[in-house]
């Protein structure tokens, strides 16, 4: 009996958009299939005029005043425009929420995913997704292009910390248990965050050297077979689906020469006919402009594969596409019949019925409440607790760790000690990341200070030049922020600055422990012999209190390496399973007290 008014319920909601689907004018449609970046709205009445189905802010696409109330202002204003068209029909409006409400000043910021994959503990996850989708409820957002699926297998790929693992089981298993987190349960709800599997398919996967827009390996070319594509790589996709993810977004990678954004039988056949996928597919930012250099062709491939949004995004630049030209070639196409009409309201009927899902339509305002939940206490509790749950401890000689609270003068050294913005990474506040106090947060020195009996016993030395005598010295060293192919690296070598700061720490002669920073494994066979205990702690956020919780044995190391840790860069990449497996440290390695 419920199961049958659940289906009459279902199914008068989707003749009802099928009802508004068909009342549409191709204009209407093929602005519900336009998404533009914030920035690059030349007006907000263009929402109106050309019917714009969704809003994004890309990295750094913040408001003026960057805090919650004016997002909601942002948020309503646009959503204003859209409720004064003919049909009222609401935009959805996206963001990058991928390690928190990340673009929002002063929202908790967790750990980025490698760090995650090193907990493996998917209720864990849940529930940071969960919080995060607080946080966004509060600003007024509906939609997160997370979670990242992509499997990364080769370090020096600039999106590796994007990635939970280098194994596609852990990444399924917590790719999932954010999706479940987002969106609040296994099937979307009203006032679900749209959770988005990113990015389909391949990611993680591409050979150093082939890729493009000038990036080493970010947009690269997969050349793996079908079955290990399947395996591996639509696996988390295939479970994201089972578990109810509303909208998934294209790769800009290749499979075997053929760009994704125009891969109909990946996005078509596969992804919506035999995986049964039913939300929408948007396509990445730009991205359909690789598929061909005529962009009317890129317009009519990327839709005929199946992409049902695309992010155009636009672009203050005159020389670039932006969305009035998206828009008008789409149209053109359509009336000369390259796309069909069909393919045209399939795609529209897909977003409208998400956006039906989650509420929009009942709610599309948002009313300006519940600020005190970005960066509320209870999150920042559940950020320290994955920071430590998260940090691997890869060298403990002598049993040097857990230090005690008091009675032992600390020497602290190194620019990453007392470094919001980079304790952070990229995508915080803004694209690439940033350094210092970009947004409120404990550094890793300020949590030693809160740790000790007394504050007397820690003493800072950023450049590490007059180190202290003390009793123990804690180098804080690591990577600065970076995204997507900017952070491709040909070498995963430690920099200058950080090998002279250890250089100068082991001619003391004192007991040193070694904290890296880094989105990914680094080389370190050198520094590790000489140190006396080091511990990995990724990319933590804004929660560095939750390394002194370890260090001071509060809470026992618990991580285990989600990646494998290189020797020397001809090793990599690396990977569980390779042939002459011989890493620095295993995959799943990590110690305890
Ligand atoms: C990235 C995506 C992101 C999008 C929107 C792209 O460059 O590849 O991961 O969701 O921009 O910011
Ligand atoms: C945006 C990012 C986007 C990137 C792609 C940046 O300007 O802020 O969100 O992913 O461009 O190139």
């Amino acid at each position: 009996m419920l199961v049958s008014i659940v289906h009459i319920v279902s199914c008068s909601a989707d003749n009802e958009i099928d009802r508004l689907v068909s009342s549409m004018t191709l204009d209407e449609k093929i602005g519900q299939m336009t998404q533009v970046d914030y920035r690059y709205l030349q007006d907000k009445t263009d929402i109106k005029k050309y019917f714009l189905g969704s809003i994004l802010s890309g990295g750094g696409s913040t408001p003026p005043t960057n805090q919650p109330a004016s997002w909601v202002n942002l948020y309503n204003g646009f959503q204003e425009q859209a409720l004064n068209t003919r049909l009222k029909i609401p935009l959805i409006y996206g963001i990058d929420a991928v390690h928190g409400h990340n673009n929002v000043v002063g929202a908790t910021i967790f750990p980025h995913n490698i760090g995650l994959g090193c907990t493996n503990d998917p209720e864990l996850v849940r529930k940071i997704s969960a919080a995060t989708a607080e946080e966004m409820r509060a600003t007024g957002l509906d939609w997160t292009f997370a979670p990242c699926l992509a499997v990364a297998q080769d370090e020096r790929w600039g999106r590796t910390y994007e990635s939970f693992s280098e194994n596609s089981d852990i990444v399924t298993s917590l790719g999932v248990a954010s999706v479940q987190g987002y969106q609040g349960g296994n099937s979307l709800k009203e006032n679900s965050i749209l959770a988005c599997a990113k990015h389909y398919v391949g990611d993680g996967n591409t050979v150093f050297g082939t890729g493009s827009n000038n990036y080493k390996i970010d947009r690269g070319d997969v050349v793996l077979d079908e079955k290990e594509l399947r395996d591996k790589y639509i696996k988390p996709f295939r479970e994201s689906i089972k578990n109810g993810v509303g909208s998934i977004m294209i790769s800009y990678n290749s499979w075997k020469g053929e760009k994704l954004h125009g891969h109909k039988y990946l996005i078509n056949d596969v992804l919506k006919n035999e995986l049964k996928f039913d939300g929408f597919v948007v396509s990445d930012w730009a991205g359909i402009n690789e598929i061909d250099s005529d962009y009317k062709t890129s317009i009519i491939e990327s839709i005929n594969a199946g992409i049902d949004m695309v992010m155009v995004p636009g672009s203050l630049n005159p020389d670039d596409h932006s969305y009035d030209d998206f828009i008008r070639l789409a149209v053109e196409a359509v009336q000369e019949g390259s796309i069909s009409m069909a393919r045209i309201t399939a795609a529209v009927t897909r977003i409208l019925k998400i956006k039906k899902k989650i509420g929009l339509f009942k709610r599309p305002l948002k009313s300006p409440k519940d600020f005190n939940l970005v960066g509320s206490n209870s999150h920042r509790e559940l950020a320290r607790e994955s920071v430590r749950k998260s940090a691997v401890l890869l060298k403990n000689e002598n049993n040097i760790l857990p230090l005690s609270k008091s009675g032992k003068k600390i020497a602290i050294v190194g620019e990453h000690a007392d470094n919001i913005g980079y304790q952070c990474g990229g995508w915080t506040i803004t694209w690439q990341g940033g350094s210092d106090d970009i947004t409120p947060g404990i550094s890793i020195l300020d949590g030693f200070k809160l740790a000790v009996r007394d504050t007397n016993d820690i003493i800072f030395s950023k450049d590490g030049k007059n180190i202290p005598d003390a009793d123990m010295i804690i180098a804080v060293i690591g990577e600065k922020p970076y995204s997507e192919g900017w952070g491709d690296r040909e070498s995963l070598d430690l920099s200058k600055e950080d090998k002279k700061i250890l250089k100068r720490v082991n001619e003391k002669n004192i007991p040193y422990l070694i904290i890296l920073i880094s989105g990914r494994p680094m080389l370190i066979e050198d520094e590790i012999k000489d140190c006396d205990a080091f511990i990995a702690v990724w990319l933590p956020g804004t929660e560095g209190a939750g390394i002194a919780d370890v260090i001071f044995g509060d809470y026992k190391p618990t991580g285990k390496l989600s990646m494998s840790w290189p020797k020397s860069m001809k090793q990599i990449p690396i990977n569980i399973g390779d042939k002459d497996y011989d890493p620095l440290f295993s995959f799943g390695y990590g110690l305890t007290y």
